[in-house]
């Protein structure tokens, strides 16, 4: 500040200068119009906010203003617009799965499509945990983007499968097999999965037939779709293991599904029917999907 006398007496200055030539100096103006204006504005913005969205909490409770808006509501009004259009673009589609077969749908390139598109989250939030994402499988649950079915890859099959679900059975230890059966018959078992490079002993498959394995897994060992008991002439296991050999002997030993047996394999697929998740053109559009992961049997 300056001590010298104000040499801009007649200016409304303070007396405030801020360099020797007193150009820089401060006056005493009104702000302008329009910075007056915007602040009325606010100050009235913010009284009618204050009426018209909650605010102010206030022990517990808080105004709740005259528009009565909160986030869920808006939410709740954005999601019901959303079904609404979901509703008009796509009821025709949603019908036409629900009425026609699973082969129309799956000859038909449109609701084939969209029959896939929408499967692909159900597969994911309902099949992934033991199938995989991709239908790759885990240990303990079988593949299902291959053709090596257990129960088929027909569309009606694979729909069946997920409607009624799935409980592979096999007896334990077969008509008294003993363990040294069992370690014999999984080294068979294993020569002969590897197809040419295989070497099976050709004796042992006196024990598959006396043993009562033909009975369900047939006499070429391909297996039977109707009791869901697995080809064994591929080298592909539903039960798969590092240790394979001991895998297999397990299985012989104590089956698959016996409740009485603490060492038997478990292999139990759920039933989707009764579902509270999905309805049945879910399952009809999640069959579509299994179909085309790879192994279905094509539709003529
Ligand atoms: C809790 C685990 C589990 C869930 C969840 C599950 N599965 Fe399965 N799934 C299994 C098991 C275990 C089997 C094998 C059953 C057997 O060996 O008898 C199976 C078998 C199948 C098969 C038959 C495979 C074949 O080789 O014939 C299909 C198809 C199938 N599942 C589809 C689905 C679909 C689609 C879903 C979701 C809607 C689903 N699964 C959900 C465990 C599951
Ligand atoms: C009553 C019918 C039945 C008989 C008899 C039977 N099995 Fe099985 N077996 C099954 C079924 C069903 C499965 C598949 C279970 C599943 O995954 O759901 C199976 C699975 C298997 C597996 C597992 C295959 C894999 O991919 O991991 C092996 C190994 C096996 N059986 C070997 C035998 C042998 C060896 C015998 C004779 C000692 C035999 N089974 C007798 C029904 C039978």
């Amino acid at each position: 500040m300056s001590k010298h006398k104000n040499p801009f007496p007649g200016e409304n200055n303070t007396g405030h200068f801020w360099d020797e030539e007193n150009d820089i100096r401060e006056l005493n103006n009104r702000p302008p119009r329009w910075y007056m204006l915007s602040l009325y504005i606010g100050t009235l913005a913010i009284v009618v906010y204050t009426l018209y969205y909650p605010t102010i909490p206030w022990f517990g409770e808080h105004n709740k203003g005259f528009a009565n808006w909160t986030q869920i509501s808006e939410m709740n009004e954005g999601v019901a617009q959303l079904e609404a259009y979901r509703e008009k673009k796509f009821a025709g589609t949603e019908k036409a799965i629900a009425e026609k077969s699973l082969e129309e749908i799956v000859l038909d390139d449109e609701l084939r499509t969209y029959a896939i598109k929408t499967a692909k989250v159900l597969f994911g939030d309902n099949c992934a945990a033991c199938h995989g994402a991709a239908g790759q499988g885990n240990t303990g649950f079988p593949i299902l983007a291959d053709d090596d079915w257990l129960y088929g890859g027909k569309l009606s099959q694979i729909s069946a499968t997920i409607t009624n679900g799935r409980k592979g059975n096999m007896p334990a230890r077969m008509l008294g097999i003993s363990d040294a059966g069992a370690s014999t018959l999984a080294t068979f078992l294993i020569e002969t999965g590897k197809g040419k490079n295989g070497n099976p002993d050709p004796t042992s498959k006196d024990l598959y037939m006396n043993k009562g394995c033909i009975a369900c897994h047939g006499p070429d060992m391909k297996g039977n779709q109707l009791l869901g008991s697995a080809n064994l002439s591929d080298g592909i296991y539903r039960f798969k293991a590092d240790d394979q050999h001991a895998s297999i002997v397990r299985t012989i030993l104590h089956g698959v599904g016996q409740a009485n047996d603490s060492l038997t394999q478990d292999a139990v697929m759920p039933a989707f029917s009764h579902s509270s998740v999905i309805d049945a053109v879910q399952i009809k559009k999640l069959a579509v999907y299994v179909h085309q992961l790879g192994g279905g049997v094509a539709v003529k």
